[in-house]
């Protein structure tokens, strides 16, 4: 068993390989001046179960890296190769939504398959038939009971959990059963291409109570502010924010933190945050991560692990 981190996230790749009981391999990964990517291995990993960790977000060049280091793999003759991507990026372009547009995810997942992959382990997809993208074996994990915990410790009694659009009613619904709350759902419509959100209406009782608003991810903060809004103005004493992915491109995170409607943002460090403040929760993940990849190497049941 060895594993390797891509540029993505070496913090938490670190943190991963600690848990799973190993130190990080030592591979190359330079950015040439004309921009082009190259990958070395700098132990060997013929015969290995080797372990690539490398998040899928942008800039798009981690996508690449992560390709590098698959073709690389296979090349030098590792047993197995096995992609660990904590944030599959491009997994909301899932389908054609519109006229001449691509299916980026699924793209993606040819891509990075394509390279040489025998299993790809990934954290709460923004669509789970996305893992039917992958040829290869596709293990889905999830961070929900990590964000259950959270929350259960608070010990507050009048909790509803609220999907911010109607697509992520079934994920919310899991979380609100974990926490034995009602749910709650905003009708939310974007606007045109851009990344402008507006909440129409809420299905369900939110008046008086405290609300989690739950997601997969929390980008540019549009879908959260916006839903924040709606509930406050429907009565809701307090509105949390949560999500597994804390994507928080340019400023947005300042934004949202600056969102008086916002009482607190909990997500996990599956990708980096940088920004400290007091509004802001980062749950870890790594060991999940760590133990998912023993358990893997070992052969035994990943699912057990949220039963
Ligand atoms: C998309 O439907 C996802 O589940 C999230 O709601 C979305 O990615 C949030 O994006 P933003 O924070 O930019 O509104």
């Amino acid at each position: 068993l060895k594993i390797f981190s891509g540029r993505s996230n070496p913090v938490l790749a670190s943190k991963i390989a600690k848990s799973a009981g190993k130190k990080l391999g030592k591979i190359s990964i330079k950015t040439f001046s004309d921009g082009e990517i190259w990958v070395k291995y700098e132990e060997n990993i013929r015969g290995c179960d080797v372990f690539l960790i490398q998040s899928t977000n942008g800039p798009s060049e981690n996508i690449l890296e992560l390709a590098l280091m698959a073709d690389a793999a296979v090349r030098a003759s590792a047993s197995s190769v096995s992609l660990i991507i904590p944030y599959f990026g491009y997994g909301r372009q899932d389908r054609k939504d519109q006229p001449r547009v691509p299916i980026t995810g699924r793209l993606i997942a040819d891509l990075i398959t394509t390279a040489g992959s025998d299993r790809v382990m990934m954290m709460d997809l923004h669509a789970g038939q996305v893992q039917g993208f992958f040829s290869a074996t596709v293990d889905e994990l999830t961070a929900l009971p990590i964000l259950a915990s959270y929350f259960v410790e608070k010990k507050l009694d009048d909790w509803v959990v609220v999907s911010p659009d109607i697509g992520g009613t079934k994920r919310a619904r899991d979380f609100a059963n974990k926490l034995g709350a009602p749910l709650a759902i905003i009708e939310k419509r974007r606007i045109g291409n851009k990344d402008t959100v507006e909440a129409l209406n809420i299905i369900g009782e939110v008046k008086d109570r405290s609300a989690i608003l739950f997601d997969d991810e929390i980008n540019t903060g549009g879908t959260m502010i916006a839903g924040s809004k709606i509930l406050k103005d429907n009565g809701v004493k307090d509105v949390y924010v949560a999500a597994t992915h804390g994507v928080f491109p340019n400023s947005s995170l300042s934004k949202i933190i600056r969102t008086d409607d916002i009482k607190e943002i909990v997500v996990t460090d599956s990708l980096p945050i940088e920004n400290e403040n007091s509004k802001l929760k980062i749950l870890p993940i790594s060991e999940l991560l760590g133990e998912a990849i023993k358990r893997t190497n070992r052969g035994e049941s990943v699912g057990a692990l949220f039963l």
